[in-house]
């Protein structure tokens, strides 16, 4: 069985390497990687490769950034002959980017079963590319890998039932066993810092909150007066954002450092009183972690984190002084993203369905 796995932006990198893994586990399984462009920065791409030991992709396509048209539809262009020439049993296509929605559009137009992972995700929230994404992929797809019930719960209020498994989150798995070995490696913070006092983690990069300068002027501002010491990881679009509208990302309590690679992000969660964000796998990571996390977005897709208050939703930004830093909820959290080992589950799930 030949699987192909299409891959672009930096969170889908994190969901490919428990993916890989698992693929090379069974032994008799071809994986094919191809590597959109999407992301091309060494940070947001190369060190996720090499930390993850996920193998070198086997075709690059180079598109780069661009309007969500201009990006996607240079990802269809790239992506046909390469589909074509390796015709696999399945195309495996990866959470809700640009690159997930070009690589099923591609791969059912040549009528090659596409399978979804992280299917069912919902925001509700239409102005997000990534719900556009989300829910073009899913409707689109053969089969769809739910990491969560209510996921499974989506797809069948979509009509998707019969096309949907629930596998649980391959970000657990790499998330808990990355964990695992870092526990005892140094927190790795910029010299502005004091390593030994408590300090929050901060990432920034949704639409919504950037590419407005009141909003990300607002969102910087709040962070500048926190009590607390902020470490802001700026994404390459707030850097850019940022920049245009002439605001400064340090100041007061804040401040700024380039994004981490993966190990470096688990150990820095572990270590932080609070985590402040708009990205969807920070806000799980953070749960899984065990640090209380505020969500600066009106809703969240990965809702079991707001169950006993591990994950607080402050869009208007009212409450983030208060709560940035508090007490780590207590009570059982149960096991909501699986038990840590749903690529394997993914792999046995695509043999058993394969045509
Ligand atoms: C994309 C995904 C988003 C995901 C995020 C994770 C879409 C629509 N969005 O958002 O779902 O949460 O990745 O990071 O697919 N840039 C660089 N270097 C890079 C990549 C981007 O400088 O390696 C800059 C460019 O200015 C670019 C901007 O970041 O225009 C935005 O990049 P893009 O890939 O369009 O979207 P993201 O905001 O990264």
């Amino acid at each position: 069985m030949k699987v192909l796995s299409v891959v672009g932006a930096r969170p889908q990198f994190v969901k490919l390497g428990p993916v890989a893994q698992a693929l090379a586990r069974t032994g008799d399984i071809e994986h094919v990687i191809v590597h959109t462009g999407q992301h091309y920065d060494a940070a947001m791409s190369d060190v996720f490769f090499e930390d993850l030991k996920i193998p070198a992709p086997d075709v690059h396509l180079g598109v780069g950034s661009g309007s969500h048209g201009v990006q996607t539809g240079a990802m269809l262009t790239g992506l046909d002959p390469v589909l074509e020439e390796h015709r696999p049993d399945w195309v495996l296509v990866y959470g809700d980017t640009n690159s997930t929605l070009a690589a099923a559009v591609a791969a059912v137009k040549m009528h090659l079963p596409v399978a979804h992972l992280e299917a069912g995700l919902r925001s509700f929230n239409r102005r997000m590319p990534e719900e556009h994404n989300r829910v073009l992929t899913d409707h689109a797809s053969d089969i769809l890998l739910a990491p969560t019930q209510v996921a499974m719960d989506h797809l069948a209020t979509e009509g998707l039932a019969q096309r949907s498994v629930l596998v649980g989150d391959v970000m657990t798995d790499v998330c808990l066993l990355v964990r695992d070995g870092v526990a005892d490696t140094p927190i790795e913070l910029p010299d502005s810092m004091d390593a030994h006092a408590p300090y929050l983690l901060a990432t920034i990069h949704r639409p919504d909150n950037t590419d407005t300068p009141q909003r990300l002027r607002a969102i910087v501002e709040a962070m500048r007066d926190l009590s607390t010491p902020v470490l802001l990881l700026a994404h390459p679009r707030l850097v850019a954002k940022a920049a245009a509208h002439g605001i400064e990302l340090t100041g007061g309590n804040l401040h700024q450092t380039a994004p981490f690679a993966y190990p470096q992000m688990v150990r820095a969660v572990m270590g932080a009183a609070g985590v402040v964000t708009d990205s969807g796998g920070l806000q799980k990571e953070a749960f899984l972690l065990d640090t209380p996390c505020t969500t600066i977005r009106p809703e969240t897709e990965w809702v079991e984190t707001l169950e006993g208050g591990w994950n607080i939703l402050d869009n208007d930004l009212t409450q983030l002084r208060d709560v940035a830093v508090r007490e780590r909820p207590t009570g059982d959290k149960g096991t909501p993203y699986g038990d840590g080992h749903a690529a394997d589950t993914v792999a046995s799930v695509l043999r058993e369905h394969a045509r």
